[in-house]
């Protein structure tokens, strides 16, 4: 598929068939996401994969015990992929010689927490590289349990996901939903400011 094809067709998909995603198309997925720029080229993403439907379960009950049992958990997805950039793989990166007197070797040195900045990168070259495989892929926000969740996933201390990719084949009968139904796309025009603002 041509890249602006892909592009143009991406949009989140948050209804799943309770298809497995092969082992083959879900790691070259993910591997996608490792092509990602990453500051220092530190490299800091973590991820982790719930493939079992305990787990998907699970994940469902901490983040989200409400809203979604509201829907009746139709549609879960196969897969939920928690993507985490490592801020202590950014702190040895950058306290390294070539990078030292940065004052970067300290979470709070830098402009912007680039170890999110890159994971969501990758996620970006994830939900892609799905659309190429005929995934479906939804990116989201977990605005509940995140302290929980990430004791129960056995993630170190001092560590945060910057919030989780669905993945899976959509329901035949899927539907865009959300806020892109009724707000339109920017045009270029509206978002350029040439020179100055
Ligand atoms: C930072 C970020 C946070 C988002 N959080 C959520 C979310 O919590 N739940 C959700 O359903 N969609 C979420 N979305 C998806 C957006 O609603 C979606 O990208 C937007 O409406 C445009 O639609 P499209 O991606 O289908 O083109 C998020 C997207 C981004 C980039």
């Amino acid at each position: 598929m041509e890249f602006q094809q892909v592009v143009r067709r991406r949009r989140m998909v948050r209804e799943f068939a309770p298809d497995p995603i092969p082992r083959g198309v879900l790691e070259r997925v993910l591997e996608t996401g490792l092509h990602a720029p990453s500051a220092g080229f530190a490299q800091g993403l973590e991820l982790i994969v719930l493939d079992q439907p305990a787990q998907i379960e699970e994940f469902m009950t901490i983040t989200d015990p409400w809203a979604r049992k509201a829907d009746g958990r139709r549609g879960d997805p196969p897969v939920i992929v928690i993507p985490i950039g490592n801020v202590h793989t950014y702190l040895a990166r950058y306290s390294e010689p070539d990078k030292q007197g940065l004052g970067m070797n300290v979470p709070e040195g830098w402009p912007v927490p680039y170890w999110d900045l890159d994971a969501a990168m990758s996620v970006m070259l994830i939900l892609l590289a799905a659309v190429e495989e005929g995934l479906g892929g939804w990116y989201f926000g977990i605005f509940h349990g995140e302290a929980e969740l990430m004791r129960q996933l056995g993630v170190p201390e001092g560590l945060h996901p910057i919030g989780a990719v669905a993945l899976g084949y959509p329901t035949e009968g899927e539907q865009r939903r959300g806020s892109g139904l009724w707000r339109e796309r920017k045009r270029l025009e509206e978002a350029l400011h040439v020179g100055r603002w």
